[in-house]
């Protein structure tokens, strides 16, 4: 089984969120089981800046688009079984974000990322790599699905060739004015509302949608969801005409890098039957972030983008009501301005009661997860969520919205029966956000129930194996059909 796997961040090469975790750890689980997996991402400047040695691999080709003759190089990196292409082209990728600075997107994010998709099948074609499938994630190589259908459609180089599109979030659409198809090399015609058009743009993530052979997302419930005028963003019609096609396949965690007993970025390790090194983890982060965190009620984390999603204007509206509580909250993150104002202020009013850091930074994360005795997610929508499985091996309790993959994954602890791992609630709103913590809160008094619940978290499995067997189970009946 040979796969293209395209994606915009791949770790450790480069990182936004979970979709890099997802792009860096499922091929090499694909390979284990068998799979020959070639993923392709663009050649960023925060890939130079890590120093991996790259091996060139094309040193000069050209790529017309919208009657220009445009330049790049590949290079190659090889670990754990997979070999990752860089697309380089420095006007496109060797700038200070992937996608934009806090004052907006790049405006020309059209072109840059057709141009990733376009330059990774003609590095396909240069290498004779003949794919089975080709994987794609996300609008930014959605287009990939539209140049195969319009631009290689005779082209026996893919003849056998069947497609696969991961929505790892349907919110992010990739919209753009109607002159970029012309620019980008995709017949004008496709503007119309059965194709490429969406309310006067041109949608990228329509292609994927359109006209990959099948699509997933990543959780069961979410596939659902975005079948529904609210969680469908505009599209929801377009997915049910997709319904027989449309897969939820829950994420995994690669417990290599996420483990309390092995993590190097952590204060001290620990395992399930000693924890006190995670007690030590917690004394650190309180004096990380100068808190009192008085050992008698918990610590609350959050490692997050500060965005609408994540639901934090909820923890705004709530704050006043979780310090009632008693809680010490942990936030790292970046994102809105708005959200940031206002928690910079809040902390500042409680200084040892709210830990705040606004910056995107992995040690500090792993020392959250590990630090923390509960972790708040009460996202609007989460089309999986890796945060809360990272969480649970961490021993750190979630609270979360019952929405998408955190509904999946996270189980409301029963104190009578002892099952669950979590806690959840249902209404996006600050009041039944601030009585699951308090349920948290409560439970955490009582030391052997409390204990229970840790255990059950941390022997959660969610180890990528099932759902890469999933997706080797799916490519299969794509490349018999
Ligand atoms: P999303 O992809 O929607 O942001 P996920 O839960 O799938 O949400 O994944 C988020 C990933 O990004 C996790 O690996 C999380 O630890 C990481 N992350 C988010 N914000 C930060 C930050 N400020 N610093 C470090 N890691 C972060
Ligand atoms: C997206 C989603 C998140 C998911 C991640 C990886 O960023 O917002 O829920 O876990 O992709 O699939």
């Amino acid at each position: 089984m040979k796969v293209a796997f395209l994606a915009s961040e791949v770790i450790p090469y480069a990182k936004t969120g979970g979709l890099a975790d997802v792009a860096g750890a499922l091929p090499k689980v694909l390979a284990g089981l068998g799979a020959e997996v070639r993923a392709f991402m663009p050649l960023y400047r925060e890939v130079r800046k890590k120093k991996i040695p790259l091996t060139p691999v094309i040193e000069r080709a050209e790529l017309e688009m919208g009657g220009e003759k445009l330049a790049y190089a590949v290079f190659s990196h090889r670990a754990d079984g997979v070999t990752v292409y860089f697309i380089d082209r420095p006007e496109y990728f060797d700038r200070d974000c992937l996608y934009g600075t806090a004052a907006g997107d790049y405006p020309d994010n059209g072109e840059r990322f057709a141009f990733f998709s376009r330059a990774s099948i003609e590095t396909m074609r240069a290498m004779r790599y003949s794919p089975d499938i080709v994987h794609g994630h996300d609008w930014q190589s959605a287009l990939v699905f539209a140049y195969l259908r319009y631009v290689y459609a005779g082209d026996a180089f893919f003849a056998r060739t069947r497609t696969l599109f991961t929505i790892h979030n349907l919110a992010y659409q990739g919209l753009f004015d109607d002159e970029l198809l012309d620019r980008i090399g995709l017949p004008a015609s496709l503007f119309n509302m059965n194709e490429l058009e969406f309310y006067g743009k041109v949608n990228a993530l329509k292609a994927g949608i359109l006209y990959a052979t099948a699509v997933t997302t990543v959780s069961p419930r979410y596939s659902r969801e975005i079948q529904t005028p609210a969680f469908g963003c505009g599209l929801d019609g377009l997915l049910r005409s997709r319904s027989a096609v449309l897969y939820g396949i829950l994420n995994g965690v690669d417990y290599r890098d996420w483990n309390p007993a092995t993590d190097h970025l952590i204060p001290r390790n620990y395992v399930p039957e000693d924890l006190t090194g995670k007690i030590t983890c917690r004394k650190e982060l309180a004096a990380l972030f100068g808190l009192a965190a008085p050992t008698t009620l918990p610590v609350a984390g959050m490692v997050t983008r500060l965005a609408g999603q994540k639901g934090l204007d909820i923890v705004c509206e709530a704050l006043q009501d979780l310090l009632g509580l008693g809680l010490t909250l942990v936030i790292l993150g970046t994102g809105d301005q708005k959200i940031q104002d206002f928690l910079l202020e809040a902390q500042e009013k409680n200084p040892t009661r709210i830990g705040l850091k606004i910056a995107f930074d992995e040690r500090i994360a792993h020392t959250i997860y590990a630090g923390s005795d509960i972790f708040l997610i009460p996202s609007r929508y989460e089309p999986c969520g890796l945060t809360q499985m990272y969480a649970m091996k961490y021993g750190t309790i979630p609270v979360v919205r019952a929405t998408g993959g955190l509904d999946d994954s996270v189980q409301e602890f029963d104190p009578q029966v002892g099952n669950g791992n979590g806690f959840k609630f249902v209404e996006a709103e600050p009041e039944p956000l601030v009585e699951a913590a308090g349920r948290a809160g409560a439970l955490f008094k009582k030391p052997i129930d409390w204990r229970k619940l840790v255990r059950n978290a941390m022997a959660a499995d969610f180890s990528w194996e099932r759902s890469a067997s999933a997706y080797l189970d799916l490519y299969k009946k794509l490349a018999a059909s």
